[in-house]
């Protein structure tokens, strides 16, 4: 069944132009938790919901990668659903929309200034069930060991599974600032004050998101799903009908790593996996 189909003032439109043409970088509210690949602007997906929809309407982003749809639904008013086929995607969307509350905020404070300045390299690294690959190679190994004592006091030192996903997206954010691309990996010290400034503006921007939600407010449906998949998900078909699509699809032939950092610049590592404690595409 289709939805009637809005028409669009030329002034709207106009609007909808400026902000696919936006160059600034992307900034604010949750938006720069990880730099997901080919992610399209804020802009431009505010633009869109904004001039095709009112509040309440439902948005739909069926590859949502990052989740700049979402989250920008999220925050003018609109109902939305997420979804892509990688469940990395889908734990970053839900890290980017879900709300702390203030003792969260504190505890993951303390665990940045506090706890991770502590950890020592010199300590045994904890048993890993997984190893990602190449995570071994010279370049990598400190930086692996030093994730591994990071992901390691998170159960005991952040009150809750959503302060713990928190911090596993600093660790991403951290962690791929640290080795994708890099042709020299930044020393310990190095990464555990980047741990503690990241952590402190991921904060920053997840308060100014609680600031722009109303008390109606209603937290993105996300799931993960081949795109050719959602209609026939019980829980997206609950939703009804969208009101409007936003989505960036992968273009066919572009070989994009969506999901993989590349060690010393080309060997693949599927360390985001591991680090945000999700399973590997494909895998079961
Ligand atoms: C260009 S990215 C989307 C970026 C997103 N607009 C953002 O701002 O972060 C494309 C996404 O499509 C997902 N994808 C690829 N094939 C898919 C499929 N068959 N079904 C659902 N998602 C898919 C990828 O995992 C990737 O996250």
């Amino acid at each position: 069944m289709r939805k009637s189909c809005r028409s669009i003032s030329s002034t709207d439109l106009e609007a909808i132009r400026a902000a696919v043409k936006d160059q600034l970088p992307i900034a604010g509210l949750t938006h720069t938790f990880y730099r997901y690949p080919a992610r399209f602007s804020p802009s431009f997906a505010r633009a869109c919901i904004e001039k095709f929809t009112k509040p309440g309407d439902l948005v739909l982003d069926p590859y949502m990668g990052g989740g700049t749809t979402v989250v920008e639904a999220m925050v003018s008013g609109r109902r939305s659903i997420g979804s892509d086929i990688n469940e990395l995607a889908v734990f970053v969307a839900d890290v980017k929309v879900s709300k702390l509350f203030p003792a969260e905020r504190r505890e993951l404070a303390r665990w940045a200034d506090k706890v991770v300045p502590s950890i020592r390299c010199d300590e045994p690294a904890p048993q890993d069930s997984h190893v990602p690959r190449n995570m071994h190679l010279p370049e990598a190994r400190w930086l692996r060991k030093t994730i591994s004592l990071a992901l390691d006091t998170l159960d005991e030192e952040l009150p809750t599974s959503k302060s713990r996903r928190f911090a596993r997206c600093v660790v991403l954010n951290v962690g791929q600032w640290a080795l994708n691309g890099r042709k020299r990996v930044p020393t310990a010290s190095e990464f555990r004050e980047r741990i503690a400034g990241t952590t402190h503006e991921m904060l920053a921007g997840s308060r100014e998101l609680n600031d722009r939600l109303g008390p109606k407010t209603t937290k993105p449906l996300l799931r993960k799903n081949d795109a050719e998949a959602v209609a026939d998900d019980r829980k997206i078909q609950q939703y009804g009908l969208a009101d409007l699509v936003v989505t960036s699809p992968p273009y066919p032939g572009v070989h994009i790593l969506y999901h993989r950092w590349q060690v010393d610049g080309r060997k693949e590592t599927d360390a985001p996996y591991w680090i945000s404690g999700t399973k590997i595409a494909g895998a079961r």
